[in-house]
């Protein structure tokens, strides 16, 4: 049977950095959309050209690096935001416009235009933008609470303003899937021009119904999906596109509708999206959660030793997992490390191949057996060295009378400097000795350890949420001693605050959505 195709756009850099404490570096952006790239995503919408030097930067440079996916920037209904748009997409080999305005009658009135007023913007604004490009996507923010008469009336004035992907969003997850497909079905039957143009459906999970509702959508005759790695995004999320491209792909039967994305790319994505962004995948979330493929009843294991299929519908390979574990100790040598960190998705260079060596070999003194989970975490520590403050070391007194000491030595630009401090506790300790050393003013927001492997040996991995001015960095490591990997969790927040403090331009509202006039 021929399956219609259904494209991806993934959003993880536009609407999921802008989930409370999710923003990405420079570099870490780049990384990002290399990777949705090489797993087959065809539009990437690589951020929001206007609301930063820092976004029209990343957007510029991912659309000059792009290879095979369209890249897409986001502009308000307005001249000036579409001009910066595609000053920073236009250097892609496929270039896309995203311009969107809210058309319910809540964000009718935040610019305070009537219905007249505000088709005639998205006549003018659409006409430009696709006098800049060919490809033009547009937006009726907050579709789905839009009246359904004005709606159809406003993607007629899109399309007839030359717009090719008219999207729908659910900007609050208010929709349902019955009433999801529905509203697609409408568009489709009655907008003149209709056939002419790909529909796109784009929730959020508010009420967790953005993947039903999104598959509804294309049930409905959406040809587009807009999604997120790991769900990530504003409030409770945006869709996932690990769980829309699985469900496409396991139910195909009653779904009979393809995507470009290589499955197998998945998990690798999954976890370099939840270190750079700090949000950690919660353990029985679909596709990607630690336990997604893990069977521990001794009824499921018995059904998996005689039939996989008993238990399992999808292989944990089709999705990039290592069905087995190969069991990696300090006998192992470089070429097992290799192989094994192939299989699990990292292709090395040399020089990467021989630090995480280094790190494997320490870590394998001091643990019975490396999981693959360890491995990751060695391979996603930051010590690229570009660092401004690193730990030298770290010594910390512990009882049962307090207080706890630490007596820290850190290298600061280059320069060796140490202190003892105390604390509540040892990580309190440990966290006053580095402010003493490299005092600022930013303010712990969340601290979180996660045991990566099991076991008293398990390694911790520490997460840090810091915010300064308005500016929030994560920071995360791992390490078999919790008190070593909180220090160096806090001090890898500090230096992405620094770089944070260099590329931040103050003033502009990333966050909120204004309607200023040019
Ligand atoms: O949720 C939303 O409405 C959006 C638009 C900008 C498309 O993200
Ligand atoms: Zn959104």
């Amino acid at each position: 049977m021929t399956k219609d195709k259904v494209l991806i756009f993934d959003t993880t850099l536009r609407d999921g950095e802008k989930s409370t404490g999710a923003t990405m570096t420079h570099a870490e952006k780049l990384e990002i959309a290399e990777l949705l790239d090489d797993m087959g995503v065809d539009i990437i919408e690589a951020g929001f050209p206007i609301a930063s030097e820092g976004d029209f930067n990343a957007v510029s440079e991912i659309a000059k690096r792009s290879k095979r996916a369209t890249i897409c920037g986001l502009a308000r209904a307005n001249y000036k935001d579409i001009d910066r748009c595609w000053e920073a997409v236009k250097h892609a080999g496929s270039p896309r416009i995203h311009t969107f305005i809210g058309t319910s009658p809540l964000h009718r009135a935040i610019p305070n235009l009537d219905m007249d007023q505000m088709a005639e913007r998205i006549h003018d604004t659409v006409t430009h933008a696709r006098n800049l490009c060919d490809n033009v996507q547009w937006s009726p923010m907050d579709a789905t609470r839009t009246e359904w008469d004005y709606l159809c009336r406003v993607v007629e004035i899109a399309i007839k303003a030359g717009a090719t992907t008219i999207n729908i969003p659910d900007t609050v997850g208010y929709t349902a899937p019955a009433e999801s497909a529905e509203l697609i079905r409408k568009l489709i039957a009655t907008v003149p021009g209709a056939d002419d143009v790909i529909f796109a459906t784009h929730c959020h999970n508010d009420l967790g119904m953005a993947t039903a509702n999104s598959l509804a959508a294309v049930i409905g005759g959406a040809r587009q999906i807009e999604c997120t790695i790991n769900g990530l995004g504003e409030r409770a999320g945006n869709t996932a596109l690990e769980e829309v491209v699985m469900a496409l792909k396991i139910r195909g039967d009653i779904m009979p509708y393809e995507t470009g994305i290589d499955t197998r790319k998945i998990m690798n994505i999954s976890r370099r999206v939840a270190t750079v962004s700090g949000f950690a995948v919660q353990f029985n979330k679909a596709i990607v959660g630690k336990n997604a493929f893990a069977h521990e009843s001794g009824i499921h294991q018995d059904g998996m030793l005689k039939n996989a299929e008993t238990f399992e519908i999808m292989r944990p390979e089709d999705v990039g997992l290592s069905g087995t574990s190969l069991p990696l100790g300090k006998h192992s040598g470089r070429a097992a490390l290799r192989a094994k960190l192939a299989e699990l998705g990292f292709d090395l260079a040399d020089n990467q191949l021989n630090d995480v060596f280094v790190r494997f070999k320490d870590l394998a003194d001091r643990k019975k057996e490396v999981f693959d989970d360890d491995l990751m975490a060695l391979v996603y520590q930051n010590d690229s060295g570009e660092d401004r403050v690193k730990l030298k070391s770290l010594r910390v007194v512990c009882g049962t009378e307090g207080p706890q000491e630490a007596d820290m030595v850190l290298e600061i630009d280059g320069t060796d400097v140490k202190t003892s401090a105390t604390g509540d506790g040892p990580v309190d300790a440990t966290f006053n000795a580095v402010k003493a050393l490299f005092p600022h003013g930013a303010r712990l927001q969340l601290y979180q350890v996660q045991a990566v492997t099991e076991g008293t040996d398990a390694q911790a991995t520490v997460m840090v949420r810091m915010e300064e001015e308005g500016r929030i960095a994560t920071g995360q490591s791992a390490d078999t001693d919790t008190v070593v990997a909180s220090a160096k969790a806090y001090i890898n927040a500090i230096n992405r605050l620094l770089v944070r403090r260099e590329h931040s331009s103050p003033g502009y509202d990333t966050k909120g959505v204004s309607y200023k006039d040019n």
